[in-house]
């Protein structure tokens, strides 16, 4: 038994994980059945599944103190419940704010085509983001708004159960890893998370400031073709 242990940690060090959680709760994906015991509605497709979510956070949810603090509507996520791919972002943007819908502004135009760089659309893939309200100013969501926010993405992510999870930037990777590693040493790698791999790489708005990341960003972005595609392994 230690000696498959063995071999299972060592076969995760090759894969450039560095390290591995005591708490298995947020990497072990539900089966649709306690996803829809922790709140679906009956009917396990993804489709219902998200808009039982999305109306169970309501449009006027006050689980945190961000609904006081001048956002002006829940962004929940857009995109098609049954993809393969999903985007994970840290928090709704002025723009976002405005539109109700993640990435949508600058940012969000760039990541349409990183997503249009690998043959894909933003409708064929799912975007979301760790917290669903504007924090004032930009500023970084504090930890009680994320604990209060972040079950719903897990949720949305086991309602979705994607092949693929890209984390954007630090904040996004470091919450669904529950790790302080920087994203610098976080991307590059890969993660089984919840069913999925995951893929941390730099964030859109990061890449509007330093341009030449692009190139990293790219590099993750064929290999999450290629896993998409089916000619690697998680
Ligand atoms: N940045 C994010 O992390 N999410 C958005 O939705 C927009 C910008």
């Amino acid at each position: 038994m230690s000696n498959e242990l063995a071999e299972h940690l060592k076969y995760f060090a090759e894969m450039g994980v560095s390290g591995v959680s005591r708490d298995p709760a947020w990497r072990t994906r539900r089966d649709a059945a306690s996803a829809v015991a922790a709140g679906g509605h009956g009917d396990v497709s993804a489709d219902r599944l998200l808009a039982g979510l999305e109306a169970e956070i309501g449009p006027d949810c006050t689980r945190c103190k961000l609904a006081g603090l001048g956002r002006r509507q829940v962004v929940f996520g857009v995109g098609n419940p049954r993809a393969r791919l999903m985007f994970v972002g840290e928090g709704p943007g002025e723009e976002e704010d405005k539109q109700g819908e993640p990435f949508v502004g600058r940012a969000g135009q760039l990541l349409t085509k990183i997503i249009e760089a690998i043959g894909l659309t933003r409708e064929q893939v799912y975007i979301a983001n760790v917290i669903k309200c504007r924090p004032p100013g930009n500023r970084n969501p504090e930890p009680d708004e994320v604990a209060a926010c972040e079950p719903f993405l897990f949720r949305q992510i086991d309602a979705i159960q994607p092949r693929v999870i890209v984390a954007l930037g630090k904040f996004a990777a470091q919450c669904l890893l529950r790790t302080a590693d920087p994203i610098t040493r976080l991307r590059g790698k890969e993660f089984d998370y919840r069913g999925a791999t995951l893929i941390p790489t730099f964030h859109p708005a990061y890449l509007l400031r330093n341009p030449p990341a692009k190139r990293e960003v790219w590099e993750d972005m064929k290999k999450v073709r290629a896993l998409l595609q089916g000619d690697r392994r998680p």
